[in-house]
């Protein structure tokens, strides 16, 4: 038996409404960024009964000004000397909750200016781009009562809550291996926050947040991580092997790649059978289970929007009932992946920008 070290959330449970269904009263957005991710996610928000798109901050004017009009989000702030766009977003009082879309280097800054405005902030995996600055956000939401909230979607959807029970059942035994690849080439137009450690970029905190959470799933946070990582000579990884440990003698085997197309699976290994994901394994809508000597099942999942909207529901239910963090993406997971990250980059010689940056005192407002 394999107890779900992830706490399912009610908008996955089977038989939910869907999760574009109001919760509760009607929360006002701000969309820090206007990039790839901000789109996706912004077109899920306004899929919602109980949200409204109050603002969107860019760097320029014309970005601001484009997405505004894409979306109808009611205004648009952008950077103005001494001003920057996403300072005069965190200050609006029309904004309920602030959702960071930048790249991991400014997830700290801007998440934290946030939570000292008094908003409530679903931030961009990962979290930060080092343990220390995550302690420090969670410091901060956790002092003002404040929902803090990092966007592991898939966490939310119904299909990857599907495998935790399938798991918990027993029906494939002790599970004993994980095995997951995630591979997707940097090409063009894959977005700024691929290249340079001043950004954060690498392979590690870009996509080997999604392999890690599904082998926490299903086995826990492990008690050693063993890391090798590829780089490009620019202070990035961009291709990294993981191996978790836990004292059970279970492993987990991950791989991450900025640089070649993985099947973009994982597979649950067990005593009595295997499950794999459909691809992407962050995304899946189908999944695969074997049981030892039994035929083999497929098992499909619908998805609402573009699968944003179960980690939104659950962000605006959280606010709604005065939650300040989701049981289902814990601060404690955060905090742990961070820590993980942190001993991973180490064993691979990857250092951020941010990692020399000294974090300054917050004084209560
Ligand atoms: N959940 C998911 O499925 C998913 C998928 C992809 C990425 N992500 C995450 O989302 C975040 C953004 O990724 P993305 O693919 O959207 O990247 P992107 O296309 O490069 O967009 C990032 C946006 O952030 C804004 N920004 C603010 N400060 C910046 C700076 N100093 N340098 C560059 N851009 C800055 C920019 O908007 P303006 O120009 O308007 O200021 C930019 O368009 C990352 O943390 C990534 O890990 C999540």
């Amino acid at each position: 038996m394999n107890a779900p070290h992830i706490p399912l959330p009610p908008c996955a449970a089977p038989g939910a409404p869907s999760p574009v269904r109001k919760t509760g009263r009607t929360l006002r957005w701000g969309v820090v960024g206007t990039g790839n991710i901000a789109a996706k996610v912004t077109e899920d928000i306004a899929r919602l009964e109980d949200a409204v798109l109050q603002c969107v901050s860019s760097r320029n004017e014309a970005s601001a000004v484009e997405f505004a009009d894409q979306f109808g989000v009611a205004s648009a702030v952008f950077d103005k000397p001494r001003a920057p766009g996403y300072t005069q977003l965190v200050e609006d009082p029309e904004v309920d909750v602030v959702y960071v879309a930048a790249p991991q280097a400014q997830h700290y800054e801007i998440s934290r200016a946030a939570l000292l405005a008094g908003k409530n902030v679903l931030c961009e995996k990962s979290l930060t781009t080092n343990a220390r600055e995550a302690e420090d956000l969670i410091g901060i939401a956790s002092t003002r009562g404040l929902f803090l909230m990092e966007g592991v979607w898939t966490r939310f959807l119904p299909c990857v809550n599907r495998i935790w029970e399938i798991l918990a059942s027993g029906e494939l035994g002790d599970i004993q291996w994980v095995q997951a690849d995630l591979g997707l080439p940097n090409g063009p137009g894959t977005g700024s926050r691929r290249s340079g450690a001043e950004t954060g970029a690498g392979a590690l905190l870009d996509l080997t947040v999604y392999p890690l959470t599904l082998a926490v799933g299903a086995l826990g946070f492990p008690e050693g991580v063993t890391a090798v990582g590829a780089g490009t000579g620019a202070g990035i990884d961009q291709q990294n092997a993981l191996l978790l440990t836990y004292p059970s003698g279970a492993a987990a085997q991950l791989m991450s790649s900025l640089l070649s197309l993985g099947t973009r699976t994982a597979t649950f290994s067990g005593t009595k059978g295997w499950l794999r994901t459909g691809a992407p394994l962050h995304n899946p809508v189908e999944l695969t289970i074997a049981p030892f000597l039994r035929d083999q099942r497929v098992e499909r999942f619908p998805q609402v929007g573009n699968g944003y909207t179960y980690e939104l529901r659950e962000a605006t239910r959280c606010i709604q009932s005065g939650l300040p963090e989701s049981p289902t993406m814990s601060w404690d997971h955060s905090l742990q992946t961070m820590r993980l990250f942190d001993d991973a980059r180490t064993q691979m010689g990857v250092r951020y920008t941010n990692d020399g940056v000294t974090l300054r005192p917050t004084a209560r407002r």
